[in-house]
């Protein structure tokens, strides 16, 4: 009694459905198409050229201060890259002028910066502040940087 009162409160079956029927394919949105629109030219590889692409034909004598050490750094490479190959070793952490943990004072002299956005403001850019984990030499170099120590030349 009891399991007929529930087949009762069952409901009815589906009517049989019709047969499927295949849908035809969708076309590929444009970004996933595997050939490209013929009216979206290709993205280049690289939009600028890389700011480190200036050649290594230049060596400019830098002098590190309180100490007076002195090393030569290249045009291609930072001046903690340089210093560290002549035996000093700079503050650093990041190595690519976010974490301004290296930031000295450039005294005299002209540098440029391998990222296009090294964290200085243009203020402490006036008043002489330099990332040397991402600062290349311009010319000759006077650098402040009390916490530079020696170690073995690489
Ligand atoms: S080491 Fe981080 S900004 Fe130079």
């Amino acid at each position: 009694m009891f399991l007929r009162a529930r087949r009762d409160r069952l409901p009815m079956p589906c009517p049989p459905h019709p047969p499927p029927h295949p849908l035809p394919p969708l076309p590929n949105p444009p970004h996933l198409s595997p050939t490209p629109s013929p009216r979206v030219p290709p993205l280049p590889l690289m939009s600028h050229p890389p700011t480190d692409s200036f050649p290594a034909d230049e060596t400019f004598a830098v002098r590190v201060e309180p100490m007076d050490w002195h090393f030569d750094a290249r045009s291609d490479e930072s001046l903690f890259e340089a210093a560290r190959r002549a035996g000093i070793r700079l503050p650093t952490s990041c190595r690519n002028g976010t974490c301004r943990a290296c930031i000295s004072v450039l005294v005299e002299g002209s540098i440029r910066y391998r990222v296009e956005w090294p964290g200085l403001s243009s203020s402490e850019k006036e008043e002489g502040y330099l990332l040397p984990c991402v600062a290349v030499a311009q010319s000759p170099l006077v650098i402040d940087v009390p916490e530079a120590e020696r170690i073995e030349p690489r």
